[in-house]
């Protein structure tokens, strides 16, 4: 069954066209601001508290999924937030594409589909290239964060950051069960009120550590699943 596309009509929706290539996003969000990338926004629970909570950042948040692009405009529009922007886009494309020329000040990954399977986990969105290519976009002393219900995808991404030295850890434990002031998104709402704990990670892109530059190109292209969605949609 294919569900209905929902054309979004948001001042806050970014088009297709205008992520085909390198952004002027300091034009686009009329300000030169940090900025800030929330990789699977979903329905927008988190990225409409972020970016109240931190009026000086400029938020863009992407789904691949229409209507959770749709639903997160709407609460943007609602609370007249000037600090977001949505894109319907899949990370590894937009990351290329639009923020070839703009670090980010912090990435964040709340809850990415698990694919609990062994024989899924490559599907994963975070992996060790991931996270080299998160590494190229960060701006020295931007944040990585990610959170999941998952023990073993959470422990997994520590454990790449950890081997990583161009990467350092923010808290005292690779993973922990509390981030102070940390919005909660719909699904980790959702395992919470089922009694289960959420795994928070939140590593740095070290300053100190310049020359340590992963030898990886951040414009490895992407393959297997989701490689079809190497383009942004809004039809
Ligand atoms: C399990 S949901 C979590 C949504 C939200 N972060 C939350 O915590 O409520 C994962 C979301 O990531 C999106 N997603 C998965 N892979 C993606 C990719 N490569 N690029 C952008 N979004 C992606 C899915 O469409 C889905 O909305």
């Amino acid at each position: 069954m294919t569900q209905r596309v929902i054309y979004i009509k948001s001042n806050n929706f970014i088009s297709p066209g205008q992520l085909e290539t390198s952004v002027d996003w300091a034009s686009l969000f009329g300000n030169a601001r940090p900025i800030a990338l929330e990789i699977g926004c979903g329905t927008g629970h988190f990225v409409v508290d972020r970016a109240q909570q931190q009026p000086d950042v400029n938020f863009v948040a992407i789904d691949i999924y229409n209507k959770g692009c749709w639903k997160t405009c709407k609460k943007t529009d609602a609370l007249g937030l000037t600090n977001i922007r949505v894109a319907r886009a899949e990370a590894a494309y937009l990351l290329e594409k639009a923020f070839n020329q703009t670090p980010l000040s912090a990435i964040y990954i709340n809850c990415p589909d698990p694919w609990p399977k062994k024989r899924h986990r490559k599907r994963r969105l975070v992996n060790r290239d991931f996270l080299l290519k998160a590494w190229h976009h960060l701006t020295p002393g931007g944040d990585f964060f990610f959170s999941s219900d998952v023990s073993d995808y959470a422990h997994n991404v520590a454990t790449l950051l950890e081997q990583n030295p161009a990467y350092r850890n923010c808290l005292d434990q690779p993973v922990v069960h509390h981030l102070p002031g940390y919005p909660i998104s719909k699904y980790m709402q959702r395992f919470l009120d089922l009694g289960q704990p959420i795994h928070y990670l939140q590593f740095q892109r070290d300053p100190a550590k310049q020359s340590e530059i992963p030898t990886q190109s951040p414009a490895t292209p992407r393959t297997g699943f989701r490689s079809r969605w190497a383009r942004v949609h809004n039809e």
